[in-house]
């Protein structure tokens, strides 16, 4: 069961990567906080790259950094972007990223939550974000 205060500690531990963001491109920067199915926290931020489609979304290097460390299922990750690191919208994850995170969760109950503070989110299940998604399930 998800708590208020776990929503909490994911939004903070975002704010607390931001400004490792490196975005010296888009200037857009971004920060992921993903919960494992252990309660740890990994957290990610985008990395961009001169040779631009190198470049890795938040999302991702949160998931990556998770997988890598032997987590592989979870349960929420929350979002926070903005240019210049100033966080005035919600930052939804780009399709790419909602396919990715598909792979390691079950989409019904994965909570996806886009945050400009700890208490004004939006929180939609990954399932909403990308519904009758493809996973592994479909190749077995
Ligand atoms: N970006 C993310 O890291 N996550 C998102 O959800 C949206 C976009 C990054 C990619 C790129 O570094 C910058 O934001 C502008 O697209």
């Amino acid at each position: 069961m998800f708590q208020d205060i776990q929503r909490s500690a994911l939004i903070e531990a975002a704010f607390r990567a931001l400004p490792r963001a490196y975005a010296p491109y888009s200037g857009f920067h971004v920060a992921a906080a993903l919960l494992g199915e252990s309660g740890t926290v990994y957290t990610g931020v985008n990395v961009e790259n001169a040779s631009f489609p190198a470049g890795t979304c938040a999302e991702r290097s949160a998931l990556n950094h998770a997988v890598s460390e032997g987590e592989k299922n979870f349960r929420a990750i929350a979002i926070i972007g903005g240019k210049h690191g100033k966080i005035t919208t919600y930052c939804a994850p780009c399709g790419v990223c909602r396919q990715a995170l598909r792979e390691f969760c079950d989409p019904k109950e994965f909570l996806v939550i886009l945050a400009r503070t700890s208490d004004d989110y939006i929180e939609k299940t990954l399932d909403e974000l990308l519904p009758m998604s493809f996973g592994p399930d479909d190749l077995v």
